[in-house]
């Protein structure tokens, strides 16, 4: 429970009267006492009592604290097994979450910050006095950065007024935070929205308890319900105007992406026969680095897979990260373009604004696609850009995702004419996908494919929970008859869950022959030396996107100094 000054001031009023010697007491000026004192004479909790003799300060004499009746929780026996706790920050207020283990299902229990009875009446009170100051409509706001303007604004205000009561700047800051959150509509669900161990929201109605999908323990139900479905159904026209669509009976499916990079799906009964649904998709907010997808707990590959993409980044290969739904395809591909030299110019394609690249690679043009309007103009599609990128005069183009037909012709169409081309495709595996990429809908011929390079292949084991790459490929130099097989150079083994290299590369010792001089010896070598480098950063925690891309930056200008610094610094 949260103790504060005010607390303090209710506790000493009941044996002190005297306003100089409780604020003394409290280590607060005298005016901070009696604001505080005034705000809980309204609330019944205290009086203030002048006595005639106006020289003599005010007295402060208890009055009476209600008993609130405590709400009746879900109290969960102990004789549940507790998985974890752990808390994180929502506007400054701590939110408190546990995970228990029922035998049946697991649970996500959430909990903001407890107040005294005291406080919350406290609260209450300034509430009042600041509620005429909300701005109409606030919650309401479809352009979302005026609306973090109005709420950065308010908040502001709402700080200034706290300020008057002298309750010191932690506190301070938490009940600002708790203001905020009820002034401002901030549900309980905006503030799951602020746990980064969750990748996935879901109401799937308003009687049942909203689930979530955590990085560790999967889904979970947790304590959280949707008052009504018009709720729902309200929560989910606000995220459509937001972005300019609408969600009602002739359209009741919502298929939206922010611009936070979340997702959001949303439908509406009968369509979904139990009620409202909205799943959100939450974007990582701190972006995949190779050393965060090659350590724990990700180990989604190894040193010496990394190090081989790490050659191909270099040399200027082109390749698709693959994989199904969720599996990590895109954040693969944002940790590898770090490997991007610096002095090159990436241009990024995308729907939302997923990929990051770090700051060192200061030649980047991320390009955004747009729906149309309701009336149905205005939309810019992966197409437009992919055409206008080559434009443009890129040496690199990563196009989010391929999906159509005309895109796929213009990334060869890129790559044919010396661009390099990095894009996800949604295929389970290297044959799968080049099976789906030469036969209708997207029917490539066969013979153009190979200026695909590599095919990274990411693997989501739902069951156990883990996100691996199940397989790096070589696209075979096509002939153009017959089936093209993919050579399967690395594949990930599911029993021991370690890598096997299982064929040599050819196509790609060629290329890396072609751009280098370099034998295969030279180059399983080369590859060994960047192994250190990527472990020397393992070992000195330089995860971080901007550091990580720093080191690529200095290897570029001078590989062999970063490498001798790394062994040495491993060695010991
Ligand atoms: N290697 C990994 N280990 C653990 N979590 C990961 C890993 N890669 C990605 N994730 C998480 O998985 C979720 C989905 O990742 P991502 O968006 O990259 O997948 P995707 O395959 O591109 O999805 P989609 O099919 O929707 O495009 C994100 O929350 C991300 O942070
Ligand atoms: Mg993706």
């Amino acid at each position: 429970m949260l103790q504060t000054k005010v607390d303090e001031l209710v506790a000493l009023s009941k044996t002190e009267s005297s306003l100089i010697k409780i604020a003394a007491k409290l280590h607060i000026p005298v005016e901070a006492c009696l604001a505080i004192a005034s705000v809980l004479e309204k609330a019944g909790v205290v009086q203030i009592n002048y006595p005639i003799n106006i020289l003599e300060p005010p007295r402060i004499v208890f009055f009476g604290l209600p008993k609130i009746e405590k709400k009746e929780e879900e109290i969960h026996e102990k004789s549940q097994n507790i998985l974890s706790t752990y808390t994180f920050k929502a506007d400054n207020v701590p939110v408190s979450v546990e995970i228990i283990d029922f035998a049946q299902y697991k649970f996500y229990s959430m909990s903001l910050i407890e107040l005294s009875v005291a406080t919350k009446l406290f609260l209450d009170q300034v509430k009042e006095s600041l509620i005429k100051e909300v701005p109409p409509e606030s919650s309401d706001v479809a352009d979302v950065e005026k609306m973090l303007a109005i709420k950065k604004s308010f908040y502001e205000k709402i700080k200034t007024e706290l300020i008057k009561y002298s309750l010191g700047s932690e506190v301070t800051e938490i009940l600002a935070g708790l203001l905020l959150h009820r002034m401002f509509g901030l549900g309980e669900l905006d503030l799951l929205n602020k746990d980064d161990m969750l990748e996935e929201i879901a109401i799937n109605n308003s009687k049942d308890p909203v689930v979530v999908y955590h990085r560790k323990y999967g889904w979970l139900k947790t304590n959280i319900y949707m008052p009504d479905e018009t709720s729902i159904f309200n929560y989910a026209s606000q995220i459509a105007r937001r972005v300019g669509r609408q969600i009602a009976t002739l359209t009741p499916i919502l298929d939206a992406r922010l611009e936070t990079g979340d997702r959001v799906c949303a439908t509406l009964s009968p369509i979904s026969s139990h009620g409202n649904t909205i799943t959100i998709r939450r974007f990582a907010r701190v972006p995949w680095t190779i050393i965060s997808l090659i350590q724990e707990p990700a180990h989604t590959m190894n040193f010496e897979m990394a190090a081989m993409l790490w050659q191909a980044f270099h040399y200027e290969m082109n390749l698709f990260v693959i994989g199904g739904t969720a599996s990590g395809k895109t954040s693969a591909l944002n940790a590898l373009a770090s490997f991007i030299p610096p002095n090159q110019r990436i241009i990024t394609i995308e729907d939302t604004r997923e990929l990051m690249l770090p700051k060192h690679q200061w030649n980047w043009v991320p390009l955004l696609t747009r729906l149309p309007n309701p009336e149905g103009q205005g939309e810019i599609t992966m197409l437009d850009l992919m055409v206008t990128s080559l434009r443009m005069r890129p040496d690199r183009i990563i196009v989010g995702e391929i999906r159509k037909q005309r895109e796929a012709e213009v990334a060869l169409e890129a790559m044919h004419t010396g661009h390099s081309v990095y894009s996800t495709f949604h295929s389970d595996t290297a044959a799968q996908a080049i099976r789906r990429l030469t036969t209708p809908p997207i029917s490539l011929p066969p013979s153009d494919l190979d200026s695909i390079h590599l095919l990274v292949v990411q693997f989501r084991d739902r069951r156990r929970n883990l996100r691996r790459t199940l397989e790096i490929a070589e696209i075979p130099e096509g002939t153009g008859e017959g089936i093209l097989e993919p050579n399967i150079i690395y594949r990930w083994r599911p029993r021991t869950d370690t890598w096997e290299k299982i064929s040599e590369p050819i196509r790609f010792y060629k290329e890396m022959n072609l751009h280098t001089g370099m034998t295969k010896e030279q180059i399983e070598k080369d590859n060994k030396k960047r192994q250190t480098i990527l472990k020397w950063m393992a070992k000195n925690k330089i995860v971080q996107i901007d550091e990580v891309g720093k080191i690529f930056s200095l290897y570029y200008s001078n590989p062999d100094e970063l490498y001798e610094i790394a062994e040495k610094n491993l060695s010991v």
